[in-house]
């Protein structure tokens, strides 16, 4: 019998170590975590997601602060927003929703973040961290942290002489989650638009992430069978058989083939997404764990 991975309920688990783990950090006399979410602009679907981040993040106990700029807001004054919130020491964890405004210079706001405070692990010190193996005291970006604990429920910590195949190089995504794996001790290929004959190398995949963004771009025959599948697009499509007008969410992974073949898969909604928040929360506990001088909590 194939599993479907429930993201939601392991999301739960971990967003419930999150609310004992603030509660012990309280009663021991330290401030609750504090998250700052910064958004630029008026884009619906980043709005829900920013709003969704605060409220989970008072859910856990955490102070939690929601700065809404003006899509005309200039890059100096994000900038100086950001020194603000680097300097507040009420404040554990920093994030910047992106898409940004065009007249903003992403790299240059990400850059600009405190290093220890960076829980989206967006930040150079943090992707060379990851890159290095550092995982100690590294922030790791959430998405693929989330897809990595649902790997680990279902294949354990070590994952030795598997062969994982990631699909998409993004730096939010496709590269971070290549270097988790790499850390796990999987022989790990990426693959990209470029890539010669994509569903053969995908068929070698014991574990296959699909991270492109594409409409069930995956076939059900590109899986091996009993593959772990972690789908981690979010995309919406069409849906006429609702009625007109009507959308619904697909992965990047034709599911109801896809789910013929694997071991374990992810639906969508209901697999990474909710992972992606609870992964948000995690980073920002530690974020204050560390600063308090404790030891680093692990999911
Ligand atoms: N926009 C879409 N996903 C993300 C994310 O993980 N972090 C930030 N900051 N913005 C996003």
């Amino acid at each position: 019998m194939t599993e479907i991975i429930d993201g939601k309920l392991v999301a739960e688990d971990v967003v419930a170590t999150v609310k004992g783990l603030t509660a012990d950090l309280v009663g021991k006399g330290h401030a609750a975590p504090g998250l700052a979410v910064v958004i630029v602009g008026e884009d619906p679907a980043s709005q829900v997601y920013v709003a969704s981040k605060s409220k989970k993040a008072k859910e856990c106990g955490f102070l939690s602060v929601q700065h809404t700029l003006p899509a005309d807001t200039s890059e100096a004054d994000l900038l100086k927003l950001i020194a603000d919130l680097n300097a507040d020491k009420s404040i554990d964890g920093i994030l910047v929703q992106l898409p940004l405004p065009g007249h903003i210079d992403s790299g240059k706001v990400i850059q600009t973040i405190a290093p220890e405070k960076d829980v989206d692990g967006f930040h150079f010190v943090n992707v060379g961290k990851l890159g290095t193996g550092e995982l100690e005291t590294a922030f790791v970006p959430c998405t693929p942290a989330g897809s990595m604990i649902l790997i680990e429920r279902v294949r354990g910590k070590d994952l030795s002489g598997l062969n994982a195949v990631v699909v998409g190089r993004s730096n939010i995504v496709g590269k971070p989650m290549a270097n988790l794996l790499l850390a796990a001790n999987c022989t790990v290929t990426i693959a990209h638009s470029r890539t010669k004959d994509l569903p053969a190398l995908a068929r070698t995949a014991d574990i296959l992430v699909a991270a492109v963004g594409r409409p069930e771009m995956v076939k059900g025959d590109w899986v091996k069978p009993g593959a772990t599948v972690i789908d981690v697009g979010i995309n919406r499509i069409p849906a006429p058989e609702k009625g007109e007008g009507k959308s619904r969410l697909v992965g990047d992974v034709a599911f109801n083939e896809a789910a013929k073949n694997a071991g374990a898969i992810t639906p969508v909604p209901g697999g990474v997404g909710p992972m992606t928040i609870a992964l948000l929360m995690a980073n920002t506990l530690v974020s204050a764990y560390l600063k308090a001088g404790l030891k680093r909590p692990t999911f």
